[in-house]
C-alpha cells in the first residue's frame, strides 16, 4: 500500500518515533473489528449520501471500496500496518487509497471515539449470542445426560459430607440452572449494550445535520444514546460483559471440580471419554482429567480481566481517554477464554458415564437418611429439635455398632423414640428418601423428571 497521509500529520511536526507508533497501536488487537467497522461506516456513509452531505456516486464508491476492503482482510490480503494505529485509521486509509476523494469525506461528522463505541457494540451483540448458544449446547447436554439417571441416586453433598441422597439427574440440572441464570445476564447486559452512538462524535456531537436514527436503525440498534460526552466514554457495558463471562468461569469451575473429584479413584462416580484425558510423562498409570484443571485455572484469568477493566475505567476524566482503547484486549480474552472452556465443558458432559453401580454400592454409607428419619418422626407428632437429638443418638448408637440406621431393629429404635412404628422402614435406605420428597424443585426422581420436561421445552425453543 502507498502511504496515505494522515491528516494529524499536517499539525504535528514530523513523524512519531517507532517506539510511540508501537506503544500506542491498537491495530494488532482490534483488527478482528474489521467486519463491525466496515458495517459502521457503510451505514454513515449511507447516512451521509441521504442527509445530501455526499452524493450518492460517492457513497456508492465508499459503499464498494469498503466492500471490497473487506474481502481482502477475509482472504488475508489485507498489509495490516501498525502506524495507522488502529482498524478505523488501516481501513480509512486503505479506503482513500483505492477511491481517492471520495474515502477523504468517510469521516465527515465523525470521530473514532464514536465510532469505535459503535464497533465495540456491534461486536459485542454477536458475541453475546455466540456465548448463549455456547451455553445452551452445554445445558441440552446436561439434559441428556440427566434424562439416563432420573432413577439413579447419588450422595448429595453439604461441606463435601454426605448429607442427603439426590437423584443424578437433579445434580446434573442444578448446573443447567446456573447457566440458564448466565444466559439472562447476558441477555440483560445486550438489551443495555444495544444503544447507537454514532453520531456523538469525539465528544460534542456535530455542527453538521446527521441523522442519527437513521444509523441506528441501519444498524438494529434499539435506539441512541443520549448524551454525546457521556456515549464516548461509556464502557460499562465491557466490565459488565465480563462479569457476566467472570460469572461463567465461576459456574464452570465448580463444575470442573465436581468432575475431578468424581473421576479420581477415591469418589470413582465419573468415567470421562479418554478423548479429552491426558496422561503424565512419569508415572504409566496415570489418567488425568487435566481439562477440567484448565477450566478451572483459566477462571483466573477471566477474573483478572474483570478487574483490569474496572481500573481502566476507575477515575477517567469525563470525555474520550486513551485509556479506553485497553478495553479490547480484556474483552477479547475473557469471550475467547469462555467460550473455549464451555466448549469443553461440554464435550466432557456428552462424553462421561457415571458409573452407577458403584455409586449404589456406597450409597448407604454415611446416614443419608438421617434427615428423613427426623422428618419421619415429625410425622409422628414430635417437635424437629427432639427429633433431630433422637436421630443424633440413633447415628452415635450405629457408628458404635457398626451398623446403617436402616439394620437397627425396631426395639432398639423403640428405645429411643417410643412412636416409632414398623412404616419407619419405609422412610429408610437413600433410595427410599429420594422418592419420598414432596416438596417442589427437590432432588427426588418425580422432581427430575418434571424439570427435565421442563427444559427440554425451554431449550428445544432456542
Ligand atoms: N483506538 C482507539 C480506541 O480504541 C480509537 C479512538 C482513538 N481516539 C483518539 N482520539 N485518539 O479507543
Amino acid at each position: 500500500m502507498n502511504e496515505v497521509e494522515k491528516s494529524w500529520e499536517k499539525r504535528l511536526t514530523g513523524k512519531p518515533v517507532e517506539m510511540t507508533v508501537d506503544f500506542v497501536e491498537s491495530l494488532s488487537i482490534d483488527k478482528r473489528l474489521y467486519k463491525y467497522d466496515i458495517v459502521g461506516s457503510i451505514a454513515h456513509a449511507q447516512m451521509l449520501a441521504e442527509k445530501k452531505l455526499i452524493t450518492k456516486d460517492e457513497f456508492k464508491q465508499i459503499r464498494d471500496g469498503l466492500i471490497q476492503i473487506s474481502e481482502e482482510i477475509a482472504a488475508g490480503r489485507f498489509v495490516f500496518e501498525k502506524k495507522y494505529e488502529d482498524i478505523h485509521m488501516a481501513i480509512e486509509a486503505a479506503l482513500i487509497e483505492k477511491i481517492g476523494e471520495a474515502g477523504k469525506k468517510l469521516h465527515t461528522g465523525r470521530s473514532r471515539n464514536d465510532q469505535v463505541a459503535t464497533d465495540i457494540r456491534l461486536w459485542m451483540r454477536d458475541e453475546i449470542e455466540i456465548v448463549q448458544a455456547k451455553i445452551t449446547l452445554l445445558q441440552k447436554a446436561f439434559v441428556k445426560l440427566a434424562a439416563k439417571h432420573t432413577e439413579d441416586i447419588m450422595p448429595g453433598y453439604t461441606h463435601l459430607q454426605r448429607a442427603q441422597p439426590v437423584s443424578i439427574a437433579s445434580y446434573l440440572l442444578s448446573f443447567v440452572e446456573r447457566f440458564e441464570r448466565d444466559f439472562i445476564r447476558l441477555k440483560n447486559c445486550k438489551t443495555l449494550l444495544n444503544l447507537s452512538p454514532l453520531g456523538s462524535g469525539a465528544l460534542a456531537g456535530s455542527t453538521l445535520p446527521l441523522d442519527r436514527s437513521n444509523t441506528k436503525e441501519q444498524l438494529g440498534f434499539s435506539d441512541i444514546t443520549y448524551n454525546s460526552i457521556d456515549a464516548v466514554s461509556d464502557r460499562d457495558f465491557c466490565a459488565e460483559f465480563i462479569f457476566d463471562c467472570a460469572m461463567i468461569a465461576t459456574h464452570l469451575s465448580g463444575l470442573a471440580e465436581d468432575l475431578i473429584l468424581y473421576c479420581s479413584n477415591e469418589f470413582g462416580f465419573l468415567w470421562v471419554d479418554d478423548a479429552y484425558c491426558t496422561s503424565s510423562s512419569m508415572m504409566p498409570q496415570k489418567r488425568n482429567l487435566d481439562v477440567a484443571e484448565l477450566i478451572r485455572g483459566k477462571t483466573g484469568s477471566v477474573y483478572g480481566s474483570l478487574m483490569a477493566m474496572l481500573t481502566v475505567l476507575k477515575a477517567q476524566p469525563s470525555g474520550y481517554n486513551r485509556d479506553l482503547q485497553e478495553d479490547k484486549v480484556h474483552i477479547f480474552a475473557a469471550a475467547d477464554t469462555i467460550e473455549a472452556s464451555l466448549d469443553m465443558a461440554c464435550a466432557i458432559i456428552s462424553h462421561s458415564r457415571f458409573e452407577t453401580r458403584e455409586i449404589s454400592a456406597g450409597l448407604d454409607e454415611g446416614f443419608l437418611d438421617a434427615t428423613a428419619l427426623a422428618e419421619y418422626l415429625v410425622g409422628r407428632g414430635i417437635a424437629f429439635r427432639q427429633a433431630h437429638g433422637i436421630v443424633g443418638s440413633l447415628v452415635a448408637e450405629c457408628e458404635k455398632q457398626n451398623k446403617k440406621l436402616s439394620e437397627l431393629t425396631l426395639d432398639e429404635l423403640k428405645r429411643q423414640c417410643a412412636g416409632v412404628e414398623a412404616d419407619v422402614y419405609e422412610s429408610l435406605g437413600a433410595t427410599k428418601v429420594a422418592d419420598k420428597y414432596v416438596t417442589e424443585g427437590a432432588a427426588g426422581p418425580k422432581q427430575a423428571k418434571r424439570q427435565i420436561e421442563y427444559w427440554t421445552k425451554q431449550l428445544g425453543q432456542r
